[in-house]
């Protein structure tokens, strides 16, 4: 007979099985940890200028590895993504009322980055297609105190990089990549994070390969690499011995990255090509299985990119769906198939900007600027976000082709049995 009452309803659930997390660590972690632990050397630096400045062993055996995979000049290891934004606005110079373009729908970190050093985070709006920073209002937005341009390569896609790079360079300003969620993305054939005067990695649990927590800036300038290791280990009690004569921002963090996490980033590099892989070939898979269903939009691959798909982002039509956001994710959920609705909301509407208090009790940064965070500010982030983005975590779950077929048929079930849903929106059952 056929399955074709939905779930939500009583019927059969389109795919019956359970998507469990994701786990990338082997037994070649494991060694490599235990490998760590026997040595006693948890950790290598000094925070003072000595030879255990740069951090142990392991730590620079990890960022040559990085440097040789990403075909780049430095690489710094430190201890998150958010340490890493942190250094990377430190090391180009952002200082108090200095404005940083900043894209209003990413993890709050992005835009909290500026904000550590009295920059102002202006928020530019989306292009709908690649979720990233739209080149055109980029360009638009940028004034004689902008510092910088933070851009992020939003759900594994990839950012028009090289014209806002050549943007920046027109204007004298310094394009950042927060590229957490692409490694291993390109723009004609280039690495997203190579891009950008500096690129920010993230090796969190949750991304496509991790350390647990960790993070990896990388840079082809000399200076700006200098300055983010700098940043890293007590940069004020080091710059005498590094011989750093400008001391804009050299007050310095702990952001290392400890032997032991290092230990795994380098196993997990050996195996990046398969782990980024997979999160593609799940993309394609649902690409195909979702395509020509009406008012559904799977994502787009930009004309000379490779995404790598950190979570899949569907954008969703209501009036062409014919029911509800909500209530297509509720069927949807109800057949075997998790979503979550939206990603997150704009973050000029979170009470640090709503209320204008970052850091100290008077409001500072936001004294020195004019600018207002209102809702309206980025129409597109915001319909993205209240209406069309239906996300599933492709990432963090281990899918198989057979859970793929049962998600696939679970979407078509409730598309092609929205009608149900529509009486029931509408009240008639
Ligand atoms: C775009 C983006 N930026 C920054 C971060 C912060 O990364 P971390 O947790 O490594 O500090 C994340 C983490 O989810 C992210 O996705």
């Amino acid at each position: 007979m056929k399955n074709d009452k939905l779930a939500i309803y009583g019927g059969e659930p389109a795919y019956g099985g359970t998507l469990h997390a994701y786990n990338s660590i082997g037994a070649e972690e494991i060694d490599a940890v235990a490998r760590v632990m026997r040595s006693g050397c948890l950790s290598g630096y000094y925070g003072s200028w000595s030879n255990e400045f740069f951090g142990g062993p392991v730590v620079q055996a990890f960022e040559a590895a990085w440097v040789r995979r990403f075909n780049c000049r430095h690489a710094v290891a430190v201890n998150s993504n958010t340490s890493g934004l942190i250094a990377a606005m430190g090391a180009v110079g952002v200082s108090p009322g200095d404005e940083v373009i900043v894209p209003p729908m990413t993890m709050a970190a992005t835009a909290m980055a500026p904000l550590i050093y009295g920059g102002i985070p202006v928020f530019v709006d989306m292009d709908p297609v690649t979720y990233c920073l739209a080149p055109d209002l980029v360009r638009k937005s940028i004034t004689p105190k902008t510092r910088a341009i933070l851009v992020v390569n939003l759900f594994g896609h990839i950012a028009h990089l090289e014209e806002l790079r050549a943007i920046a360079d027109e204007h004298g300003v310094f394009l950042i990549e927060d590229n957490a969620q692409a490694p291993l993305g390109t723009e004609n054939g280039r690495y997203a994070g190579t891009i950008g005067h500096i690129g920010v990695f993230s090796l969190n649990y949750h991304k496509h390969i991790h350390t647990g927590e960790g993070g990896v800036c990388t840079t082809d300038n000399d200076d700006l690499a200098l300055r983010m290791q700098l940043l890293r280990n007590h940069a004020e009690s080091c710059v005498e011995g590094a011989g750093m004569a400008n001391l804009v921002n050299m007050v310095g963090f702990n952001m290392r990255m400890t032997e032991l996490c290092a230990a795994v980033g380098l196993e997990q590099l050996k195996k990046i090509d398969y782990h980024v892989g997979m999160r593609e070939h799940i993309a394609q898979r649902l690409n195909e299985g979702l395509a020509g269903l009406v008012g559904i939009t799977p994502p787009v691959q930009r004309d000379s990119t490779r995404p790598v798909y950190y979570m899949y982002q569907i954008r969703f039509d209501r009036d062409a769906v014919g029911v509800s956001r909500e209530i297509f994710a509720k069927a949807l959920a109800a057949e075997g198939f998790p979503t979550f609705l939206g990603y997150l909301k704009p973050l000029y509407m979170l009470p640090v900007f709503q209320k204008r208090v970052a850091i100290g009790r008077e409001g500072w940064p936001f004294t020195l600027t004019e600018r207002v965070y209102r809702k309206g500010l980025c129409p597109v982030a915001e319909r993205l976000h209240e209406k069309e983005l239906v996300g599933f975590d492709n990432c963090c779950l281990k899918i198989t082709d057979f859970d793929l077929d049962g998600l696939i048929a679970a979407f078509r079930k409730v598309h092609a049995g929205r009608g149900q849903l529509k009486q029931v929106e509408e009240g008639h059952t």
